[in-house]
Order: C-alpha cells, then sequence, then structure tokens
C-alpha cells in the first residue's frame, strides 16, 4: 500500500481542518434513505473533535454541474451529520468558498464543526482548477481526506488541494484501503472473486485485472449469460451481449494462462418476465427454453461456489449474481451473502465487497455487518478492482514525506 499520513502523523490542535468527506448519500423525498456515509465519516470527525480540531467537512453532493442548485445543497444533510455525532451542533456555511465560507469558518472555536455547501456548485471543483484549490485551502490549516468513495475523481478537493496544505488520510479512507490492500494486493491464498452484475462490457478491465490476482473466479449475473454464450451455450431470451463474444472467449483463455479457476453457472433460475414472484424453473443452463430468461444462478451453481469459497481464505466480492432487487431472483445472492458471513464470523475467511448494486444486495439480505468489509464506495471500489490509480489516493501518497525521509507509517 502506497505510504501516507494518517491522523496519527499531523497535529491538528486548535487548527482549521478541511475534511474532505463523500456526503453524495441517496436521499428519498428530502429524507437520507441510507445514511451509512455519514456513520462512516463520524469517527474520523469524533477524532478530529478530541484532538480540538475546528472541523470544516465539505463534499459535493449529485452532479449540479458547477451551478448553485437547491435541489442539491448539502443543506439538509445537516440534521443527519450532526446526528452521526451525537448531536453535536453543526454550523452551516451556504458557500463552499469566498467570504460566507470565511466568516463560518472565524466562527469555529476547536472542537466545534461546520459543514460547506456543495463543492460542486462552483465548475472548479470538478476542473481540478487550482484557483478554486487555493480558495478552499484559504479556509484550512490542515486537509484530511476521508472520501475513498470518490477517490476516482481528480476533483480540485481531492487532488489539487492535497498539495496545498499538510495532508493525511481520515480513520474511512484508511480503514478502505487496509481492506482493499488485504483483498487483493498481499492476500492470505488462495483467493476468490465473485463478479455479477448484468454487463460483461462494464466489467472488462475489472475481470483481467482479477484474473492476473486471484485463485478462482465465480461468475453470476447477467454477464455470465454472454460467458456461456461465448462458449456455445443456447440461452434464450437470456439478458446477453452477443457482441462481446469475443472479450469474453479472451478472458476465459487468459484464465486458462494464469492458472485461475473459473467458476461459471452450471443451473439456472428461468422465467418467462422478469417479475415479483413470476412463476420460475430451475434448469441446467444448457436447457434454457428460447421462451425463457436466466435470472438467477441456481442451486448447484450456488453450492459449487459455496464449496469453493471453504476452500479459499481471502474473498473479494463485486456484483449481484441474479436480479436480486426481485424476488425470489434475489436467492443465490442471499443464500451466499449468508454463506461467506458464516465462514467470515468462524475467522475462516477474510470477505471483502463492494460497489454500489453489492452493498445494497449485501445490506438487503442483512449480512452487510457480518462481512469484513463492505466498502462504502461504488465507482471507486470498481476502478480499485481494475488496478487502476485513485487520484485521490495518488494525492495523499505524494504528499506524504517519502520512504526515505521516512516518519510515516
Ligand atoms: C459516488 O457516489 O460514487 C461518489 O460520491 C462519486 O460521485 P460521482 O459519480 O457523481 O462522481
Ligand atoms: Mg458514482
Amino acid at each position: 500500500m502506497a505510504r501516507f499520513r494518517t491522523l496519527d502523523d499531523i497535529d491538528v490542535r486548535g487548527k482549521r481542518v478541511l475534511l474532505r468527506a463523500d456526503l453524495n448519500v441517496p436521499v428519498k423525498d428530502g429524507v437520507v434513505s441510507d445514511a451509512t456515509r455519514i456513520e462512516r465519516l463520524a469517527p474520523t470527525i469524533e477524532a478530529l473533535i478530541e484532538k480540538d480540531a475546528k472541523v470544516i467537512v465539505m463534499s459535493h453532493f449529485g452532479r449540479p454541474d458547477g451551478r448553485p442548485a437547491p435541489a442539491y445543497s448539502l443543506r439538509p444533510l445537516v440534521a443527519p451529520l450532526s446526528k452521526a455525532i451525537c448531536g453535536r451542533e453543526v454550523a452551516f456555511a451556504s458557500d463552499c468558498i469566498g467570504d460566507e465560507a470565511k466568516r463560518v469558518v472565524a466562527a469555529l472555536r476547536p472542537g466545534q464543526v461546520a459543514l460547506l455547501e456543495n463543492l460542486r456548485f462552483h465548475k472548479g471543483e470538478e476542473e481540478n482548477s487550482a484557483d478554486f484549490a487555493r480558495a478552499l485551502a484559504d479556509l484550512g490549516d490542515v486537509y484530511v481526506d476521508d472520501a475513498f468513495s470518490a477517490a476516482h475523481r481528480a476533483h480540485a478537493s481531492i487532488a489539487a488541494l492535497a498539495h496545498l496544505l499538510p495532508a493525511a488520510a481520515g480513520k474511512l479512507m484508511e480503514a478502505e484501503l487496509a481492506a482493499l490492500t488485504a483483498a487483493l494486493e498481499s492476500p492470505a491464498r488462495p483467493v476468490l472473486a465473485l463478479v455479477g452484475g448484468a454487463k460483461v462490457s462494464t466489467k472488462l478491465d475489472l475481470l483481467r485485472f482479477v484474473i492476473g490476482k486471484v485463485d478462482v473466479l465465480a461468475i453470476g449475473g447477467a454477464m455470465a449469460n454472454t460467458l456461456l454464450f461465448a462458449e456455445g451455450t443456447e440461452i434464450g431470451r437470456s439478458l446477453c451481449e452477443r457482441d462481446m463474444a469475443d472479450n469474453a472467449r479472451k478472458l476465459l483463455a487468459l484464465a486458462r494462462e494464469r492458472n485461475c479457476r473459473v467458476i461459471l453457472p452450471e443451473d439456472a433460475v428461468v422465467a418467462v418476465r422478469l417479475a415479483p414472484g413470476t412463476e420460475t424453473r430451475t434448469i441446467p443452463v444448457d436447457a434454457v427454453p428460447g421462451d425463457m430468461m436466466i435470472l438467477d444462478i441456481g442451486p448447484k451453481t450456488v453450492a459449487r461456489i459455496g464449496a469453493a469459497l471453504e476452500d479459499v481464505r481471502t474473498l473479494v466480492w463485486n456484483g449481484p449474481l441474479g436480479a436480486f432487487e426481485t424476488p425470489p431472483f434475489d436467492q443465490a445472492t442471499v443464500v451466499l451473502a449468508k454463506k461467506v458471513a458464516e465462514l467470515t464470523q468462524a475467522g475462516k475467511l477474510l470477505s471483502v465487497a463492494g460497489g454500489g448494486d453489492t452493498v445494497a444486495a449485501l445490506a438487503m439480505a442483512r449480512m452487510t455487518d457480518r462481512l469484513s468489509y463492505v466498502s462504502t464506495a461504488g465507482g471507486a471500489f470498481l476502478e480499485w478492482l481494475e488496478g487502476r490509480e485513485l487520484p485521490g489516493v495518488a494525492a495523499l501518497a505524494a504528499a506524504a514525506p517519502t520512504a526515505s525521509t521516512g516518519d510515516v507509517a
């Protein structure tokens, strides 16, 4: 893992700490429908309060396209944020730079917290503008990045700003990076990757990278249909990217070359339509009737993946295995989530999962707390699994003293 400073390495007492958070949470009818990201940020804020810092939280929210837009205001996040830090008061600045932000920051005493308005109300944020980063830097003495889930964006508050102030990773950033490193960079072997989701085309880079890293690759979701089709299986009306057949064959050849065992579905749950409680059949994958489609992997495949999980020590999971939002096609995902939880709780497996749908599926199965680590990241988790350098992580590493000057753990 790249070296970077943490909260233990910087002096924040009495200082203004600019804390880059990711408060880009799902909101329905003005109410936060999943507060996970806020709750996971809280320990960093608490630690900074404990050290008598003045905490200035900044974040993006949605994609307002560089203009102020009331629908994307962070003001409704003040109450949930306050709740996550034991009801402490959170001041709000209706602009993230300029006089209004300066006024709110100047009023903070050590141990107090303020939230700045959406960073993306300014074009400079997404443009990684040096001027915008300087305007943010004016508000603080120290920079802390706790937004792993936005680390794939080379935006001003994530990239440029990290070079203008002493910079460190927050506790959530640290935890995310530690989990991902344990899963892919220096894992206990064997390692199994469980990859699902709809499309091979969106996960080509991920599959290529993962094949080079893991010992077993189990594939579910509609993307498995494309691989089955590429190998000559007739799959009826199943979702399938027929134009990806060549790429799919290349992936399977790469896996053979790299000695990565691939588990593809052998049986499937099929139906005429995707609807809750619709009539289903469970059949071998080479017997899908022409008018039906595969909507989940079948029990034999689940058992085979379950057996493989018993033989490995590390799991990295991205993507649901069936159309999990529509029961009963959530079955395979739920059963395997339970299996993973059981092995993890027994101390036999280190399990790391991430990606938007995966996190939602695990929450639905009520297994989130029973895995070793479930990332708060969607896109950033995927890009990590593609082996890419994340700008947010790179900026922290570059901002840290080098190994030879060496005061960083
Ligand atoms: C996310 O929710 O994936 C991050 O907050 C990044 O948001 P973005 O995709 O709008 O950049
Ligand atoms: Mg996103």
